[in-house]
């Protein structure tokens, strides 16, 4: 399980580290890199799809996202005494992503493109590297890709073999040398990794696809557009637990209850109404909050979910049963929540479970404020 982000030379997040408990609130001020750990974990899911370079490409190459700082700030620049400046530099231009858990770690280095380069404004896959456990060390690697090659470690004897001398520059180990043989870790990091859940900003404007027909089908896991709501609740009442999720209803809109409209979309019976609410009549917060509800419930677990601003447009009186789902959600996976809303991260402070970082900008570097202890050992795969 996932208990261990880092993160280096992506966007305002230089250098950051962050252990993730069953349930991870990350917070702070406009600007400070909140959407910037959301996304960092996105790129980490998107290496298990093959999409790594190009959702870079998305965000405008890798000149937009790499930490656009100098590579060290001394203390002179912190304290104002003089101006932020480059100085010639060390180490090589990099943006580094990792994760470990007590199982299993996984770390990738993209640097500047090779100089002749067709797609010049492509970052590289310079190294990856997968290990047991959670500190990555000589014994315990076990895949590891320099530039085009590629070096599995057989289980069997321990020895290393090649796996692959050809590898493109924007192509991953993870999603092209796991073989059966000797890549079966690496097999089945890359399905966990497939399975990472992401939810920002679910629709809930007047053409969203929660608000349409669809087709009432088996649905374990509620899409990122929310637009299988109805056959995702349906789902849950069937083979989830029906009772936390009525729970999680009655919790926000006593006396309410969610049904089915003949067309597949989402109804809902409030107290006092003559007749239920189709999905195009429900409020934006209603509709959100029934959507958090689906997914957050959904009977097929991810290893990890995460969350981006799950408060918005829901009324203050909403974050207290959200905080009371997330908190039940936590319990059978893991969950990341980027939120703005004091008042949530106040609401879930009280979850033994819970930590909480504070994200503060110094010199255009976020820093990261907890009052867990945030220190584990980390170490990047060397180029
Ligand atoms: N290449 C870069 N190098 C350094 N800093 C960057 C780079 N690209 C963006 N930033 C900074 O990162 C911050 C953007 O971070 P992000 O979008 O994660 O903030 P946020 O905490 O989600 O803010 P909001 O609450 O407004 O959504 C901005 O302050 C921006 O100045
Ligand atoms: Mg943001």
């Amino acid at each position: 399980m996932i208990s261990q982000l880092a993160i280096s030379g992506y966007r305002s997040l230089r250098d950051i580290r962050l252990p993730l408990g069953a349930l991870t609130i990350i917070t702070g001020a406009n600007g400070t890199g909140k959407s910037s750990i959301y996304r960092a974990l996105h790129l980490l899911a998107d290496v298990a799809q093959g999409r790594l370079v190009n959702s870079l490409a998305k965000e405008g190459g890798l000149h937009s996202t790499l930490w656009a700082g100098p590579e060290r700030i001394s203390h002179d620049m912190r304290t104002g005494r003089t101006p932020i400046q480059g100085t010639v530099r060390s180490s090589r231009v990099s943006l580094r992503l990792g994760f470990a858990g007590d199982d299993l770690g996984y770390a990738i280095d993209l640097g500047l493109p090779s100089p002749g380069s067709a797609f010049g404004l492509d970052p590289e896959i310079k190294v990856e590297a997968m290990w047991n456990g959670g500190l990555l060390g000589r014994s315990n690697l076990f895949a590891e890709r320099r530039g085009k090659m590629v070096r599995l470690r057989r289980i069997s004897t321990g020895e290393w073999r090649t796996g692959l001398e050809d590898l493109r520059p924007f192509d991953s180990m993870v999603t092209h040398s796991s073989d059966r043989e000797d890549g079966l870790e690496m097999l089945l990091m890359r399905e966990r990794m497939r399975n990472w859940r992401f939810y920002d900003s679910l629709r809930t404007d007047m053409d969203a696809p929660a608000r349409r027909p669809h087709i009432l089908t088996y649905t374990p896991a509620l899409a990122n557009d929310g637009s299988d709501l109805m056959a995702a609740i349906t789902t849950i009442r069937i083979m989830g637990d029906a009772q936390a999720f009525e729970e999680a209803i009655g919790d926000a809109f006593p006396g309410s209850w969610v049904g089915s409209g003949e067309d597949g979309s989402v109804t809902m019976q409030q107290r006092g109404l003559l007749r239920p609410l189709r999905a195009s009549e429900l409020s934006d917060g209603t509709l959100r909050y029934i959507m958090l509800c689906a997914a957050l419930l959904a009977p097929s677990k991810p290893e990890i979910l995460i969350l981006n601003e799950p408060e918005s447009s829901l009324h203050p009186s909403l974050l207290d049963p959200l905080a009371r789902l997330l908190t039940k959600a936590s319990e059978s996976c893991r969950i990341v929540v980027v939120s703005h809303s004091e008042r949530l991260v106040a609401a879930l402070a009280d979850n033994r479970a819970t930590r909480t970082f504070r994200l503060e900008k110094d010199c255009g570097e976020t820093r990261v404020h907890s009052d867990d202890d945030c220190h584990f050992r980390w170490t990047w795969p060397a180029r």
